[in-house]
């Protein structure tokens, strides 16, 4: 392990970058193969490729491999992303870059394709006859920590639903690939994004709810407001939670609605999907205390908590017909056991190898903005006037609840 340092600025830095790595390549035989890990600040992610393409370092001959990662945030808007793919496609090829984004990397997310499709029993019912809603919650306790500045430009909805939240949608929505190959894979997955159906900016201002947290308690400790945050500033209008409705339009998913929220300083930390489904009819229960059928919801705990619950109705032993609800569970340190894993470690591999499944294509990252940026332009004309509007340690704003609510439905929140 060697650590060179210098400054990305100085345009004699990638030369001796160049020098250095031949010696590297020379004195451990590493045939030349290169993998570049741009975890800089996202304004230098162009012109470190251009300097390094410029220096021969992206160059790919006599079978050397020549490969760059892109850490996030890629761009910060549709445009931004757009031009950030062109700079980068004029030096280097589509296959040497790697965009990524840790949530593909987690085991949890990665098993949605295997319980989808490993498995006959559910394929059959995941589509619009048999599926009321899906909710997709991603809730965190920390705040800010240490970012209150790049938070307070990016704010959640960049931070986490163009990229996080369309992978956890394109997973569970996609066609079956006709094969693990990463473009089969994502061709699928790019499909979804472009049939989320755009949001008017009517739309926006009523299937979208912003937040941002006041000061409130998280496990009985005391946090402040995002405004007293270090780096933001005390009128930040910066929303900390986002809540929003989409539709996906193609035969599968028409008129099921896709309920999605995240958000920093809510009551526990927890990332999970819920497919709810369609309701029995009462019909049967008529003429027993049941007055009403609760709906049947799988749920698929992305994390911490590892694993899929079924929940349904089981009668209660007594000598009238009364309902409870049960879960069927499964968690996966029961057959695994539980290891320790950021995502990153299985992705980083997947580079070295040259596998670019679970890496974003260009057209994903720009559909990713697509979906969002009608709601940053609506709200960037339209600053909010009631921040903060949840207090920390809260389920963030009441608006998140009716958003749910107004069509009869209930967000399912993790226990703390
Ligand atoms: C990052 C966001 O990409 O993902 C953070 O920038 C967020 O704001 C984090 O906290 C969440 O990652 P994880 O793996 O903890 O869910």
């Amino acid at each position: 392990m060697y650590y060179f340092a210098g400054d990305f600025d100085d345009k004699n830095l990638f030369s001796q970058l160049k020098d250095f790595l031949d010696k590297v390549d020379r004195d451990h035989s590493t045939h030349g193969n290169h993998l570049y890990y741009l975890a800089t600040s996202a304004n230098y992610f162009g012109p470190i490729v251009e300097q390094l393409s410029a220096v021969g370092l992206m160059e790919e001959k006599n079978q050397q491999w020549r490969r760059v990662i892109i850490e996030k945030p890629f761009g910060h808007d549709l445009e931004s992303a757009r031009a950030l793919n062109k700079q980068l496609l004029r030096v280097a090829g589509e296959k040497q870059i790697y965009r990524i984004d840790h949530y593909l990397g987690k085991e949890t997310v990665q098993n949605i394709l295997a319980l989808r499709f490993a498995n006959g029993i559910f394929e059959p019912i995941w589509n619009r006859r048999y599926i009321d809603h899906i909710q997709i919650s991603v809730s965190e306790t920390v705040g800010v920590e240490q970012r209150g500045s790049y938070y307070d430009q990016a704010g959640t909805l960049r931070d986490m639903v163009p990229n996080h939240i369309m992978q956890l949608i394109s997973l569970t929505a996609m066609e079956p690939p006709v094969s693990f190959h990463a473009d089969a894979v994502r061709d699928e997955q790019a499909k979804i994004l472009h049939a989320i159906q755009p949001l008017s900016a009517e739309d926006v201002l009523s299937r979208t709810i912003r937040g941002q947290y006041g000061e409130g308690f998280i496990g009985g400790e005391r946090v402040p407001a995002y405004r007293g945050e270090d780096g933001v500033p005390e009128d930040s209008k910066t929303e900390t939670f986002v809540a929003m409705k989409l539709s996906i339009d193609n035969w599968r998913w028409a008129d099921v609605p896709f309920y999605l929220r995240t958000g920093k300083r809510m009551p526990a930390r927890h990332t999970h999907i819920v497919i709810q489904f369609r309701r029995a009819p009462l019909v049967l229960f008529r003429d027993t205390p049941v007055d009403t059928l609760m709906p049947n919801q799988m749920v698929l705990h992305i994390q911490p908590e590892e694993g899929i619950s079924l929940r349904f109705a089981a009668k209660v032993p007594g000598p009238s017909m009364r309902l409870g609800a049960v879960d069927m569970s499964f968690q996966y340190q029961d057959y695994f056991g539980s290891q320790a894993s950021t995502g990153y470690e299985r992705l980083l591999h997947d580079c070295m190898i040259g596998d670019a499944t679970l890496f974003q294509r260009a057209d994903m990252v720009e559909a990713g903005w697509c979906v969002v940026s009608p709601a940053l332009d609506v709200w960037k004309a339209l600053p909010p006037r009631n921040f903060p509007n949840y207090a920390a340690g809260t389920w963030g704003p009441k608006e998140a609840d009716d958003l749910l609510e107004r069509d009869g439905r209930h967000w399912r929140n993790a226990e703390k």
